[in-house]
């Protein structure tokens, strides 16, 4: 049965699901891909570099990245920092908070474990605003903004 998706957009600020802790994938089936692929819609339309899925209102552990040699937006399910190094400010948006800018304080580079949408799991590196972005998407799957 192939169950059609509503189109997905952000939520506004207020939106309670911001504030949650999302919980992780389990099927990695038609659903999740249909998710995935209206959340890279979603981030290209909005001209992020990151994005995750409560922003567009879904309560799960999905970020969409953009790789910034290629351009192209890839989908990390379950991602679980596994190691960092270094630390550095960086100057933050977010497409949940518009006009707003943060410095954080963040891990210079990271090496991530997550799952591509097929269920495989991949580890994979980031530094300096990639490294950056990959903490600031796992924050919202945490219920974190980078205001909070
Ligand atoms: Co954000």
């Amino acid at each position: 049965m192939h169950t059609p998706t509503r189109q997905l957009s952000l939520v506004p600020e207020s939106s309670p699901v911001l504030h949650h802790i999302a919980l992780p994938v389990t099927l990695f089936d038609e659903q999740l891909h249909q998710t995935v692929d209206n959340m890279k819609d979603v981030m290209r339309k909005e001209g992020g570099i990151g994005l995750a899925a409560p922003q567009v209102g879904v309560p799960q552990r999905i970020i969409i990245l953009l790789d910034l040699d290629t351009q192209q937006p890839q989908a990390w399910i379950n991602p679980v920092i596994v190691q960092a190094q270094g630390w550095m400010w960086h100057d933050e948006g977010c497409l949940s908070l518009p006009g707003k800018r943060v410095r954080k304080m963040r891990s210079q580079w990271v090496k991530v474990s997550a799952c591509d949408e097929n269920g495989v799991r991949h580890e994979f590196e980031r530094s300096n605003l990639e490294a950056a972005c990959v903490q600031h998407e796992i924050d919202h799957l945490n219920g974190v903004l980078m205001t909070d």
